[in-house]
């Protein structure tokens, strides 16, 4: 029996997984594309001068390399948990831009000291993290009180479709699991991040058939690796019965759509740390009066 829970994902399979499409990922990473613009946009919102910025996740770079045309003046730090795609970043990153620094290491342990970062942004990271409010609290240790943080992350709405035909056709853990608007609003003011705006936006993309989808999620590295998928093949009778279930979204023009939650969350600032309670008391010189 495997102990972990169905929907657990493995950071080293994560990140193997992302290492093996780096070279071609941004061939077929037209969503990842299309929520990286309208972050970008997003930070439009706000005035913000960040001399120092952090890309979580930052894939091959594609958003970095836009913010640094952006901010010119600040340092960009690009971390992401697959070596390949740091080194394809790397590759990538124009000649002329001598602050751009990249960076291999988790989320959760970002090697950056406290109250030290002014922008910290994530497109389409967090649904690969575990433990989410590990990551917001590590978002929180490394960015500076009026630090703001953007993000993006897909919501449990994504690929439904999918998912839904899977149900049909057994009980197996067939497509990654999303978590909700609202708990990660909550982890992030758990996490001591204030006043987070978060929003939702619902994308369709169409393929002809399913196969092409499924196609498209490995060439970017994100088809199904929890650790409730089924290790042996899926047996050629479920996976027909899985195509023929999809079948029933097929639209008029002969199109089979593919949907996608994509979840939008900014924060500007965060809540002082109050000392730890078993912390000496701050000590005060108090001065007698000589009562005689
Ligand atoms: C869907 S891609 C998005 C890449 C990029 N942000 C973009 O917009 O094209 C997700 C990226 O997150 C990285 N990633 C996944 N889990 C991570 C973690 N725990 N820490 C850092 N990066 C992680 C993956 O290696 C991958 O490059």
């Amino acid at each position: 029996m495997n102990p972990l829970p169905p929907n657990y994902l493995d950071k080293r399979q994560v990140s193997q997984s992302f290492d093996r499409a780096a070279l071609a990922y941004e061939l077929w990473a037209s969503l990842q594309k299309m929520v990286g613009d309208d972050l970008l946009e997003r930070l439009e919102w706000v005035k913000l001068t960040p001399r120092q910025i952090v890309d979580v996740g930052a894939g091959t770079g594609r958003l970095s390399r836009a913010l640094s045309q952006h901010y010119k003046k600040a340092d960009i730090y690009i971390v992401d948990i697959s070596e390949k795609m740091i080194i394809a970043a790397s590759k990538k990153a124009p000649r002329w831009f001598s602050k751009q620094h990249f960076v291999c290491a988790d989320a959760a342990q970002l090697p950056f000291i406290d109250d030290s970062v002014d922008l910290l942004i994530s497109n389409l990271m967090l649904q690969w993290c575990n433990d989410i409010p590990a990551v917001f609290a590590e978002f929180a240790r490394v960015l500076k009180p009026d630090g703001a943080l953007f993000f993006s992350t897909l919501g449990p709405d994504t690929l439904k479709e999918l998912r839904q035909s899977w149900a049909s056709v057994d009980n197996g853990s067939h497509v990654n699991h999303f978590l909700d608007m609202h708990d990660y609003g909550d982890a992030l003011l758990r996490a001591g991040l204030i006043n987070p705006v978060m929003d939702v936006d619902r994308l369709q993309f169409t393929y002809t058939d399913v196969k092409q989808l499924m196609k498209t999620l490995k060439q970017i590295g994100a088809h199904n690796i929890t650790a409730g998928r089924s290790r042996s093949l899926t047996g050629k009778g479920k996976f027909q019965a899985m195509l023929a279930a999809y079948e029933k979204y097929r639209s008029p023009e002969g199109l089979l759509p593919a949907t996608y939650e994509v979840v939008y969350g900014h924060t500007l600032g965060k809540r002082k740390i109050e000392p730890a309670s078993d912390a000496p008391p701050a000590a005060v010189p108090i001065k007698w009066k000589n009562k005689s």
